[in-house]
Parts: C-alpha cells; sequence; structure tokens
C-alpha cells in the first residue's frame, strides 16, 4: 500500500484532480463539512444527502460515478456523523468504512479528503494514523499456511491524504509514524498467528536476526548452553521440558548517545503454552500458541522504532521456549534456582511465564535500564478483571513508577490502544509465601493478575519498570480469531513522546 501526503494550495483544486476515487466527508441532517461544500459546486453531493440515499450516519456510505465538477472518476461519500465537531467513535468508523469500500472498488488510486484536524479531543495526526490503520487492517491475511492463498487484496493501492498547506509538514511526519506503527502490528500480527511448529523460540531468534539485518540492529541470540552460563535455572526449568531448543534474544536498537540509558522492552516468548504437568485443558488449547505475543510487540515496536531512527536507545529482550509435559518437565513442589539467586517453589507448572521473565528481568539490569517495560501474556486472571479492551498496566506506587505509568496510560489512549492500571501492594505479596523457598510461583485465586505482577516485582529492585498483561488484548478468540498486534501502538507511541520530550541536541 502506498500512502502520500497531498497539500493543494487552494481547496477547490481537489475538484481537477485526475484520481480513480475522491473520499469526502458528509454530516448527519444533511450538512456539509466546509471542505465538502467548497467543492461541491453543481451541488450533486448536497442532493444525494437531499435524497436520503446517504444518511450521513458515521461509516454509511454512498459511491458517485462520473460526478459533475469533478475529474474524479469516482466520489465516495461517508458519513461522519451528527456535526462537525466530529466524535473520535465516528471518526474511525467512517475510516474503517473508506477502507472497506476501497479494498473493492475498481480504482487504483484514490485521494481522501476529510476534515481531519476536526476531531474533538485529536489531533490531525491521529485521524490520519486512524485512516492508515484501517486500510492495512482491511488488507491483512492470515492465509500464510493456506495452500490456497485467500484472494489477495485488490481495489485501491495507492492513497493521497489531503491536508491544508500550513499541515503537510505535520502530517507528513504523522504519516510516516502511522506506516511505521502499521507495519509493526503487521509483524507482531503475523508472528502471532503462525502455528506452534512453525514459530518456534528458533523462528522467534531468526526473525530478530532479519530485523537486525534489514534494520541495522545489534543482535545476541543465546542458546540452551549459554542461557545455562547465566545461571537462568528459573527460565530453563521450564525450556527443559521441551525437545525444542530454547533462545534468548536481546536486541539493541541505538538511536542516542552510547552512554544514554536504554529504554529496556522484555516479552514473553513461550511460543506454545500447554501448561506443563499442570496441564491445561484442551478447549481451546490452541490459541496457546498466542504466549508469544508480548515477543511479537517487543519485534513490531523495535521495526517501528528503527523505521522512525527514533533518537533514543532500546533494547529487546525476549526469553523464548516451549511449556510442555515430559519426563523432564517441572513438576508441582520443584523448587528452582533464579539469576538472581532468589529459591522458587514452583505450585503451578501453567504459571510459567513469570518464571521466564523473572530471569530476563534480571539480565536487563546489565544495561542500567532508564525503563524497562515487561510484555506478557500473563494470566487469565487479567481478562477476567479486565476484558480484551485494555490490556493491564502494574507498577509501584512512588512518583517515578507514576510518572511512567501516566506516559503509558497516555500513549494508550493517544493511540487508541489503552491499558488500565491496577495495584501492586505489600499486601499481595502476603500470598506468594512459600514454606520451602523464598518465594511461590502462585499465590492462589484471589487477584491472580496482581500476584503475577508481585512476583516480577520482586526481580526489578534495580530500576523503574512497568509490567503490562496483555492476555486479554493480544489476540481474539472466536470465528475473528487471531493476533491483533497490540500493544505494538502503545509502545510506539510511547516510544514517539519520549523522543520528542527529549532536549535537541546541536
Ligand atoms: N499463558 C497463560 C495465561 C493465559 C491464559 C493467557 C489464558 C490468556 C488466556 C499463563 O501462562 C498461565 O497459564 N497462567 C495461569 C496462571 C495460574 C496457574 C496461576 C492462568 O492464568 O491460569
Ligand atoms: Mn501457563
Ligand atoms: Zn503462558
Amino acid at each position: 500500500m502506498d500512502f502520500s501526503i497531498k497539500a493543494p494550495d487552494k481547496a477547490p483544486s481537489l475538484n481537477a484532480e485526475k484520481t480513480g476515487c475522491l473520499a469526502l466527508g458528509v454530516f448527519e441532517n444533511q450538512k456539509l463539512p466546509q471542505l465538502t461544500k467548497a467543492l461541491d459546486r453543481a451541488g450533486d453531493i448536497a442532493a444525494a444527502l437531499r435524497s436520503g440515499d446517504i444518511s450521513g450516519k458515521a461509516g454509511s456510505t454512498l459511491l458517485l460515478r462520473q460526478p459533475k465538477g469533478f475529474a474524479a472518476e469516482r466520489l465516495l461519500l461517508v458519513g461522519l456523523g451528527k456535526d462537525d465537531a466530529i466524535a473520535d467513535k465516528d471518526f474511525s468508523q467512517a475510516a474503517s468504512a473508506i477502507a472497506s469500500a476501497f479494498a473493492t472498488l475498481g480504482a487504483k488510486d484514490a485521494i481522501v479528503a476529510l476534515p481531519l484536524s476536526d476531531v474533538k479531543g485529536r489531533e490531525l495526526g491521529w485521524a490520519l494514523r486512524q485512516c492508515v490503520a484501517a486500510v492495512h487492517d482491511k488488507s491483512y491475511r492470515s492465509d500464510a499456511m493456506k495452500s490456497k492463498k485467500d484472494a489477495a487484496a485488490e481495489g485501491v493501492r495507492k492513497i493521497a491524504l489531503a491536508v491544508t498547506p500550513d499541515a503537510a509538514t505535520s502530517a507528513r511526519a504523522a504519516l510516516a509514524q502511522a506506516q511505521a506503527i502499521a507495519r509493526g502490528v503487521t509483524l507482531a500480527r503475523d508472528l502471532g498467528n503462525l502455528p506452534g511448529n512453525v514459530c518456534t523460540p528458533t523462528y522467534l531468534a531468526a526473525t530478530a536476526r532479519k530485523l537486525a539485518k534489514s534494520h541495522r540492529l545489534g543482535v545476541e541470540v543465546l542458546d540452551r548452553k549459554q542461557i545455562e552460563a547465566l545461571k537462568m535455572g528459573s527460565f530453563l526449568s521450564v525450556a527443559k521440558g521441551s525437545d525444542e531448543p530454547p533462545k534468548f534474544i536481546v536486541l539493541k536498537y541505538q538511536g542516542g548517545p552510547a552512554r544514554e540509558a536504554p529504554t529496556v522492552l522484555v516479552g514473553k516468548g513461550l511460543t506454545f503454552d500447554a501448561g506443563g504437568i499442570s496441564l491445561k485443558p484442551g478447549a481451546g488449547m490452541d490459541e496457546m500458541k498466542f504466549d508469544m505475543c508480548g515477543a511479537a510487540a517487543v519485534l513490531g515496536t523495535m521495526q517501528a522504532v528503527a523505521e522512525l531512527k527514533l533518537p533514543q536507545n532500546v533494547i529487546g529482550i525476549i526469553p523464548s521456549c516451549e511449556n510442555l509435559p515430559s519426563g523432564r518437565a517441572n513438576k508441582p513442589g520443584d523448587v528452582v534456582t533464579s539469576m538472581a539467586g532468589q529459591t522458587i517453589e514452583i505450585l503451578n507448572t501453567d504459571a510459567e511465564g513469570r518464571l521466564l521473565l523473572c530471569d530476563a528481568l534480571t539480565y536487563a539490569e546489565r544495561f542500567k535500564p532508564a525503563v524497562a517495560i515487561d510484555i506478557a501474556t500473563l494470566t487469565g486472571a487479567c481478562v477476567t478483571a479486565l476484558g480484551h479492551h485494555n490490556s493491564g498496566l502494574f507498577t509501584r506506587h512512588d512518583d517515578a513508577h507514576d510518572a511512567l505509568a501516566d506516559e503509558l496510560l497516555a500513549a494508550g489512549k493517544a493511540s487508541g490502544d489503552t491499558a488500565w492500571r491496577m495495584p501492586i501492594e505489600d499486601a499481595y505479596q502476603e500470598q506468594l509465601k512459600s514454606n520451602f523457598a523464598d518465594i511461590a510461583n502462585i499465590g492462589g485465586p484471589p487477584a491472580g493478575s496482581i500476584t503475577a505482577a508481585c512476583f516480577l516485582e520482586r526481580f526489578t529492585k534495580k530500576y523503574t519498570w512497568a509490567h503490562l498483561d496483555i492476555a486479554g488484548t493480544a489476540w481474539k478468540s472466536g470465528a475473528a480469531k487471531g493476533a491483533t498486534g497490540r500493544p505494538v501502538p502503545m509502545l510506539t507511541e510511547f516510544l514517539i513522546r519520549r523522543s520528542a520530550k527529549k532536549p535537541k541536541r546541536k
């Protein structure tokens, strides 16, 4: 898909643009946005509204062929809802209606001329991203494993987004961000959707190496022996239940001065989680191929950051293995020693994510992170608590961590990839007491997502840290089963904002 920004000197010149399709907004109650009004010299658009052929309700569409007064072959009218202060939900609906229409149109190129700056409480860049994301989403296919590919995305391949000249520069920057995010989301979705027998830890490592080559990142892939040498006894205890070799992947993007503290992203990379000896029930177990979506989000975000050449340092860490029952697998009651030296009693082998992450978070100390964020499909309890709308956000509750939490929440809101903050308190830590080791790996049924976060908290004392539980947001079940690519938009937006806040160096 080819996107560009078009900034005509005078809006009415859009009448003279030769294009396969010009998409214009209309409102309910027969009203027209200023831009549409200015272009509707022949009055056909107003007439279409009067005729009742299009209601103007958000997402309603009407296609007019060979419109009078336009060089465009078609006009696509799209409803933006009630009035000129456009609600963001209405705009999103309009964007996805345009994307749907474009996907099946005979036209190859199009111009979108919507009032991008008139969305209530949002900036032009947000509206632009909605358009780009909707088009990417509509053309997304998960047919990598199908012998007969799904029908290729047809329709419009080239889209120009029209803005006023004064907005051209910021629109171009916003477009670059929108595309980097959309491509990062696509990478994360592709990885998530691949089956566990293809997307193994080795495959994730190969993907990281490819990314490193194409985007000039540093990469290190540690194998079992090297992981043993680091004394990651907790991670290895999960890995040893499977014949598939574990990998510990480190990606380094250096966009800032070498000595500047990096943001570290740690992604849970369980390429399949059967639960181990504490075996999961069979129904829906296939969805545990998505247990590497944290890792996929790290790869997608690293790609976006590198594409945007953000002026800061980012490190991605991915501990990856399978969690299977076998003669060598962890057993309930086993005690293992983490890289940090803390001993862990494994009361449930299905609480394996934290066993990987604790060692990865200890490893992260060597980078002296400015902040570290782990991303994990960690608990079913988080799905119970927050459903599929918000990721769970956990941090400690001091000033530095409140500030980090606020940054992540704001990035989530801005990108439409939201999180909800949950508590970490000593009272919950009590639930992780073990009679035989320093800590147990489960805290019982109450507050399962919080005790999981409390477990991780014990391994992150040396830096500012946040934990994102994406169990409810990383993929969809049912007819729309598939990875969402979340939280790549939130994380990329977070890093974009951090880059913007930095004082410009001479
Ligand atoms: N990967 C799962 C979490 C999960 C479960 C995500 C269902 C999405 C849907 C994780 O490894 C796990 O199995 N967690 C257990 C923890 C429990 C044993 C304390 C869970 O949530 O059931
Ligand atoms: Mn599990
Ligand atoms: Zn898991």
